[in-house]
């Protein structure tokens, strides 16, 4: 993959997936951006990426606001003198169960996933239909938001939110040549590395280079930051223009295409439903076969 020429900006750079992206966008030739909110943590990416002979500059400050957006944007430009694509992949979490979750849990989240991206993605757009020539939006997505998860109302609204966006941006966006896609990642990283059944191996292949068993590389889909970042480079690359409103999951040796939301069972009653109508069709008509949600228990 040759991303020599372009510009990226990745949010949450400093560290976790974000570094993982930055790195290898970096390597492919890409000048990048890196955001975080941590100055240390985007200066160390920043270092990194240039000792491995990669251009980089930092740009720190919180996501969520239009200022931050519009100052990632100009620092590009600045920097670089153009933009191609904005990798949206800063985030924090504040898990609690719905009756005990407050309204600065919910917000805190959604202001850092949902306007965060929702932000940064206008600032980008605006400079990439005004520059000509396309570009790339990058989002993330998570298994929490395509399935819903325990404890976290705030995150999963969010991440539903922007799968949501990604589809509506394809349709807008399509014309300038600009595409849009989330990354559905799984990998090891703060976030994720305390989750029980896969805390002993992460453990293991951080301390001494263990690499993670083929029940988490395929049967969980979990690996590193770095499995993830390949599919951020792919779809960076001219080799990904006509990919556009997808959900594209990822993690260890696992590649995978996301459903979209969709009508999977109808009937229809003439002159339309009443509620005892519903209440007597609907175990043998939509209601036979429930959908299913949730993200399924790790098997190992
Ligand atoms: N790790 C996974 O398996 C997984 C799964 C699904 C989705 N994701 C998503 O991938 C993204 C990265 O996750 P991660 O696991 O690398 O997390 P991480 O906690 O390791 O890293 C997140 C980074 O974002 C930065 N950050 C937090 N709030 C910020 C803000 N307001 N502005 C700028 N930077 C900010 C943090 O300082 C940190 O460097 C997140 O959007 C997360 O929801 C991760």
């Amino acid at each position: 993959m040759d991303l020599n020429g372009k510009v990226a900006v990745v949010t949450g750079g400093g560290r976790g997936l974000g570094l993982a992206y930055a790195k290898a966008l970096a390597a492919a030739g890409a000048a990048v951006v890196v955001n975080d909110l941590d100055a240390e943590a985007a200066a160390g990416a920043v270092e990194e990426i240039g000792a491995a002979g990669g251009r980089a500059v930092a740009e720190v400050g919180a996501v969520g606001t239009a200022e931050t957006a519009e100052a990632l944007v100009a620092r590009a430009v600045d920097a670089f003198g153009r933009l191609d694509a904005m990798v949206t992949n800063a985030g924090v979490l504040r898990d609690r169960v719905l009756w005990k979750m407050s309204d600065e849990d919910f917000d805190t989240v959604v202001r850092v996933h949902l306007r965060g991206t929702f932000t940064c993605v206008r600032a980008a757009v605006a400079r990439m239909r005004e520059q000509g020539g396309g570009g790339r939006v990058i989002v993330a997505g998570s298994p929490a938001g395509q399935r819903g998860n325990f404890g976290q109302t705030n995150y999963a609204a969010a991440k539903a939110g922007i799968a949501a966006m990604v589809r509506t941006w394809a349709m807008e966006l399509a014309k300038a040549g600009i595409t849009a896609n989330a990354v559905i990642p799984v990998a090891a990283t703060a976030m994720t590395r305390t989750i029980p059944a896969f805390a002993p191996h992460v453990d293991a292949l951080e301390r001494h280079g263990t690499p993670l068993p083929d029940a988490l590389r395929k049967g969980e889909g979990f690996g590193t930051p770095e499995d993830v970042a390949s599919l951020v480079v792919y779809l960076a690359s001219d080799a990904a223009a006509a990919v556009t409103g997808q959900c594209v999951g990822i993690g260890g040796d696992k590649l995978a295409l996301w459903s979209h939301p969709q009508e999977v069972s109808v009937a229809y009653a003439d002159g339309g439903w009443s509620a005892d109508a519903i209440a007597a069709a609907w175990p043998v008509t939509v209601g036979r076969v429930p959908e299913t949600y949730g993200i399924p228990a790790p098997r190992i």
